[in-house]
């Protein structure tokens, strides 16, 4: 174990780390975002519930949501922890007179912008994830008219199973824990809305810079894939997933 204390201990150890288990999250951000993007579809929640239960009952998805919690954790102590390294090291001059020399705003930032997305990690599962998996919610039914796709919802009695689904003649009957409802909700709150709209800035931020950064530490970058690289981390991370993000509270207030 000395060589990994010793590798961990290195420069070159903290920043590989770093880079894996923020790329780890950059695949998480992608599947969380398609997940969340059922919530657009007009069904009243169903296709949004059922992918819930999906990711919250599947036993390969439940095993890889534990290293997902061992790298956010992971990734942002460790990173306060470099960050506080680098602070002591750095005589203050440097900082004040070439702080904007060799480095963008965005990778001067890192350690607040990380705090800022850890701050929204803990009041967002704390409200969602935290929620579903250990308190009473709401249940709604949905009975589908097969041959014209109608749906019609409404609140439903709770069940002892997350959801229970059968077909009735030409009607699919889905009773199913509500946590559409229970995001819907939340995004009434215009402080509530305003917390993901910054929070989602600061992701934005974040990736920017880290997303080419950990393709730098980990010695991949090459001219010829350096363009790549940039467009997947400033377009795709530093706009494209943030919006999409940010776009989900604000379409639920404005349906208000
Ligand atoms: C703004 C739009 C977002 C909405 C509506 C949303 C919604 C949800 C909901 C409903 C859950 C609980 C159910 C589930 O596990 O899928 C959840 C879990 C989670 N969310 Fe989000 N989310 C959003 C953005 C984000 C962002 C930007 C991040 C990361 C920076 C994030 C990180 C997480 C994590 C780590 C979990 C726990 C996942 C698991 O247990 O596997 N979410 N989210």
């Amino acid at each position: 174990m000395n060589w990994l204390t010793k590798f961990l201990q290195s420069s070159i150890g903290k920043k590989v780390l770093m880079s894996l288990t923020g790329l780890f999250l950059c695949s998480f951000l992608i599947v969380h975002l398609i997940g969340n993007m059922q919530l657009f579809k007009e069904d009243a929640g169903l296709a949004f519930n059922v992918y819930a239960v999906f990711m919250t009952g599947n036993p390969v998805i439940k095993f890889i949501s534990y290293g997902l919690y061992a790298c956010i954790l992971f990734h942002a102590f460790w990173g306060l922890y470099i960050t506080s390294q680098n602070r002591k090291a750095r005589p203050e001059r440097y900082e004040v007179v070439n702080g904007g020399a060799n480095s963008t705003w965005s990778s001067r930032w890192m350690g607040v912008l990380g705090t800022m997305i850890l701050i929204f990690l803990v009041v967002h599962m704390t409200n969602f994830w935290g929620r579903y998996k250990f308190t009473k919610m709401p249940y709604k039914q949905y009975i589908e008219d097969l041959s014209t796709g109608a749906i019609d919802a409404a609140e439903s009695e709770a069940l002892d199973v997350k959801k229970m689904q059968f077909t009735q003649g030409n009607y699919e009957v889905t009773i199913i824990k509500d946590l559409y409802v229970v995001v819907a909700d939340a995004f009434k709150q215009w402080w509530y809305v305003l917390l993901y709209v910054v929070s989602m800035a600061a992701l934005s931020f974040h990736l920017i810079h880290g997303f080419g950064s950990a393709f730098q530490s980990l010695g991949l970058n090459h001219s010829k894939y350096n363009g790549l690289i940039k467009f997947l981390g400033i377009g795709v991370f530093g706009i494209i997933i943030p919006v999409l993000f940010a776009a989900m509270p604000v379409y639920f207030f404005f349906q208000q």
